[in-house]
């Protein structure tokens, strides 16, 4: 499980442990690991061991992809690491928009493959690849990661269908798509251009708690059913419906019209 340190990682990790699955975490934050690390081994004598990697770096996503390749018993591989930066997309750092891409996709690319090529993961292994709803439109201010999520939807339904094709390999591949989930990445993505608000306030009744979203997320990959899956009402109607209106899509996103985030974004 990558980003398991905080948010919906975290919660979907207990719940992983409470199925009586051993983990591998993996997060920059080793402190917040090992808390987690004891908190699964206190309540549910899981065995957890942690992997403190900037998943960003070439080198790192290959060392980690090296272990879970060898990795016996490999049963479900969570990519849920991500992140994102919100303005117009030409006030970005460079920096952040190549490491986006890094993580977001090139990260779960890399890991995707190790399992993949993992004997014991590829008779009943289980794929969650974290999506969201910002890859289901084009999400202005958020351009690069809407994009990174837009290409987890596809290279997911393209293996997944690779994967029905092929007898060797049993492998059922779970899109989560997430909609707004009031999580510390929720303040500090989408709070940016909202400042002095706090996310919970500015989208309220659209959002969920990372507990809740990991439980409906959880419920459903188990049932081993569709393709993709969302945590929450409002994320299954705006995956399907605003990708015609991207404005009004970022403005329920971030709790205020698109042009309104364009004049804050040139404060
Ligand atoms: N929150 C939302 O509203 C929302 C909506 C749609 C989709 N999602 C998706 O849901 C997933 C989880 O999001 P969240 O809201 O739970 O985010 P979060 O609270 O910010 O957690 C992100 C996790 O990723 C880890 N991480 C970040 N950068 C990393 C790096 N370079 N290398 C390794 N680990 C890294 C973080 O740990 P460290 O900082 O310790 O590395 C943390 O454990 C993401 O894929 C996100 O795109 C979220």
């Amino acid at each position: 499980m990558t980003g398991a340190s905080e948010g919906f990682g975290r919660e979907l990790a207990r719940l992983i442990a409470a199925d009586g699955f051993d983990l591998l975490v993996v997060a920059r934050n080793e402190s917040r690991l090992q808390d987690l690390a004891k908190e699964l081994e206190t309540e549910f004598a899981a065995r957890v061991r942690i992997r403190s990697a900037d998943l960003a770096d070439a080198n790192e996503q290959r060392a980690l992809a090296d272990e879970l390749r060898e990795t016996p018993n490999l049963a479900i591989v969570v990519n849920n690491a991500a992140f994102s930066l919100v303005d117009e997309f030409q006030e970005l750092p460079i920096e952040g928009v190549q490491r986006m891409v890094a993580l977001n996709l090139g990260a779960l690319a890399t890991l995707t493959h190790a399992a993949l090529n993992n004997r014991a993961f590829r008779r009943g292994g289980i794929l969650i690849n974290v999506g969201s709803v910002g890859g289901s439109w084009p999400l202005p201010f958020d351009a690069i990661y809407s994009a990174t999520k837009a290409a987890i939807d596809h290279f997911s339904a393209a293996i997944a269908y690779e994967i029905k094709k092929n007898p060797d390999i049993d492998v059922h591949v779970q899109v989560a798509k997430l909609g707004t989930v009031l999580s510390g990445w929720a303040d500090r993505s989408m709070g940016s251009l909202n400042p002095g608000e706090e996310a919970d306030k500015t989208i309220g009744w659209r959002s969920n708690e990372p507990a809740s979203a990991a439980r409906a997320i959880w419920r459903k990959t188990k049932r081993r059913g569709k393709l993709i899956v969302t945590d929450h009402w409002f994320a299954r109607l705006s995956a399907s419906f605003f990708g015609r209106f991207p404005s009004l899509g970022a403005a329920l996103v971030y709790g205020t019209t698109a042009q309104e985030l364009a004049r804050r974004s040139r404060e």
